[in-house]
């Protein structure tokens, strides 16, 4: 069966008010059953994991785990693989760039439309000498340049790419891309933050070696995500963050080391956090990533017809198809921050504006920013319809 927007509107008690949220590749709004597992935790067993021995200690330390195998199986996992609970995908990617043991001179491969925060980790240790940092250019028609990745990536340890771009919903091809890098002794770890909320991520099909991803994006909470890693490299990192639940045991020199994943996840965590990420995840495996692709795919082709006709529009990446979910946009040389406001002010219409986190691409290609429409499974086609009338009655207001 397809998916039922008009029944999964009704989890969203936000979405009984008059709001157009276009805003998803950014944060995701939270359908009711997330937040009730949360107040679940903060209601009847607001302990910790993993130290006390009390019932609402193991009850958390249940629900821990719990948590931990719906995540392993939402991108399938093998079972002796881990997941490491982290604040965000950023925070995912600092912990790996942070505790990798690299040899003073390592190439790092990244690309040209990165997250600032698949750029500024390793930047900072470039700077500080550690690796050396190289930049893959993409195509002219800003997708990814297989040809070039197969030159460039012969003597680098370590690929960090982009999976679906947050600045024009392109998706890299991460199976082909992680089967190079392998013949080349390279690792790839795969910045996940907008292709898990929105197709299929097998990591064992991929063959990844590291992947981040976060909850916010998801439907669930914000301050919590999640690294996935193979145990066997996993192991070889350095303990970056240390603190309790970090060791077995220490003395005043020394210390054994907890086991991953726990080895990473110091001080108290965000419980209600995790609980809520796995209640989204369940969510979204309900629906199935086969119908969110279908239908966000629809709604992006709708979108982007609706801006053609508008005139004078330049859309950021190929066709709708291999958008996903993102139209990110100008209109001649249009203020996006103006055109943002005008359409939240005047219509309730919430989109993101600016450079969205990827400055260097911008800086680059030398535009100041673009309008960036995100749309997920509670988007209807009268949602979209309703934002094209208003860029409409917008783009006559700025004549
Ligand atoms: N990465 C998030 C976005 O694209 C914050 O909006």
């Amino acid at each position: 069966m397809g998916l039922r927007v008009d029944k999964v509107r009704k989890d969203f008690p936000i979405l009984k008010k008059k709001v157009v949220y276009f805003d998803n590749s950014c944060v995701t709004l939270k359908p009711k059953q997330v937040v009730e597992v949360m107040n679940k935790y903060y209601y009847e067993f607001p302990a910790c994991a993993g130290r006390s021995m009390h019932q609402l200690g193991n009850k958390v330390t249940e629900e821990v785990a719990k948590s931990r195998e719906v995540i392993r199986k939402f991108i399938n996992a093998k079972r002796k693989e881990k997941i490491i609970f982290t604040r965000n995908t950023t925070e995912a990617i600092n912990l790996v760039a942070n505790s990798f043991n690299f040899k003073k001179g390592d190439k790092v491969l990244i690309t040209d439309k990165e997250h600032n925060s698949n750029l500024l980790p390793w930047q900072l240790l470039a700077k500080k000498g550690v690796i050396r940092l190289r930049v893959l250019g993409s195509r002219q028609d800003n997708t990814f340049n297989i040809e070039s990745f197969e030159r460039e990536v012969k003597d680098v340890k370590l690929v960090s790419i982009v999976h679906t771009s947050n600045l024009d919903g392109v998706t890299n091809p991460a199976k082909e891309i992680i089967k190079i890098a392998h013949k080349n002794n390279a690792l790839v770890m795969l910045d996940a933050a907008q292709s898990v909320p929105h197709k299929e991520v097998d990591v064992k099909k991929l063959d990844a070696d590291f992947l981040a991803f976060s909850g916010h994006k998801m439907l669930g909470p914000s301050g919590i995500g999640a690294l996935y890693g193979k145990k066997e490299l996993l192991e070889k990192l350095n303990p970056f963050i240390v603190g309790g639940e970090t060791v077995k045991e220490s003395t005043y020199t020394s210390q054994v080391w907890e086991d991953v994943p726990e080895r990473f996840e110091a001080g108290l965590q965000n419980y209600a956090g995790i609980i809520g990420f796995a209640e989204a995840a369940r969510y979204l495996s309900k629906i199935g990533k086969t119908n969110i692709e279908k239908h966000e795919i629809k709604l992006t082709s709708k979108l982007t017809n609706g801006l053609e006709e508008i005139g004078d529009v330049s859309i950021i990446g190929p066709e709708a198809e291999k958008r996903n979910c993102i139209t990110s946009f100008n209109i001649g040389k249009e203020d996006p921050h103006q055109i943002a406001l005008l359409l939240d002010n005047s219509a309730n219409v919430m989109v993101r504006s600016g450079a969205h986190c990827v400055h260097s691409w911008f800086n680059k290609h030398k535009i100041k920013g673009s309008i960036r429409a995100s749309l997920y499974i509670y988007n209807t086609e009268e949602e979209v319809e309703y934002f094209i009338d208003n860029m409409k009655k917008i783009k006559k207001l700025l004549k």
